[in-house]
């Protein structure tokens, strides 16, 4: 697992840049995409480079995390629609190349088992962006998930609800319940993974991530057993590693052709 400690411009240009280095070697690449506060900066930073240099996402496929049960199709927190917002209708994805689970499906247990078939079938992901909860959840496997679930229904925490009202106007009873997850094993799946974190509030989830015990009590701690992790995170975020001084030295000394 690779630490890397620096301010929200520079962790998104490394976050991009990861992805770019990969889109101009391989264009058809498949990319796992997450929704919520954390990426914007990196799908910001990608918008940049498609309209000033050149990056094209025409042949690549991407997939997305996760998504609420039952919100209505053209519900703006829609996953779907958001990530469409944020991203991927802001770079020249060829239309069909976007895969999100379908959370109005009438099985959602089909729907979830199709996905996971759907991201195999493409071939599996090469790099995912993630973000990460308070309580230590990546997509939205929530504390208590299996270390090795698939795509599944999830049952929303009171935390996570209350975390995301701010996308509800506030009201954590607009937040739904439930939703449709990538599980941690179709996460691990991915060939390389990047997790962005930034401020304070997330400090003690990076800070188990890193240094915890492997746990189900903060799922992210499975990624201690991926080979090739890259986390992104802010002085605030870094605010509790203990080791935060090595990570730092550690990045500084890093040989410029290394890359993430
Ligand atoms: C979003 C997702 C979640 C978020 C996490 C952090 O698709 O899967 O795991 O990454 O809740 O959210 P932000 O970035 O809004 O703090």
């Amino acid at each position: 697992m690779e630490v890397v400690i620096a301010a929200t411009e520079e962790l998104a240009r490394l976050g991009a840049g990861t992805i770019e280095k990969l889109l101009r070697s391989r264009p058809d690449a498949v990319l796992g995409l997450a929704t919520g506060s954390s990426p914007l900066p990196i799908y910001d930073e990608l918008v940049r480079l498609h309209v000033e240099e050149g990056l094209s996402f025409a042949q690549a496929r991407a997939f997305t995390l996760d998504e609420y049960v039952g919100l209505p199709a053209d519900h703006p927190e829609r996953y779907r629609n958001v990530i469409e917002h944020e991203i991927t209708g802001r770079v020249d994805f060829a239309s069909g190349a976007v895969h999100g689970p379908d959370g109005l499906a009438a099985d959602l247990a089909a729907a979830c088992a199709a996905y996971d078939d759907a991201i195999t079938e493409a071939g599996g992901v090469d790099l995912q962006i993630l973000g990460i909860g308070t309580d230590g959840h990546i997509g939205f496997n929530e504390p208590g998930s299996s270390l090795a679930s698939p795509t599944r229904i999830k049952t929303l925490t009171e935390q996570t609800r209350a975390d995301n009202a701010r996308f509800f106007g506030d009201d954590i009873d607009q937040v739904p319940q439930h939703c449709l997850t990538q599980g941690l094993a179709t996460i691990m799946a991915a060939r390389h993974i990047v997790l962005i974190a930034t401020g304070r509030t997330k400090a003690n989830a990076v800070h188990q991530l890193v240094e915890g015990p492997v746990s189900a009590m903060w799922p992210a701690t499975i990624l201690q057993h991926h080979p090739h992790v890259t986390v992104l995170i802010d002085n605030a975020a870094a605010g509790r590693l203990q080791l935060a001084d090595y990570y730092r030295s550690t990045y500084a000394a890093k040989p410029g052709w290394q890359g993430l």
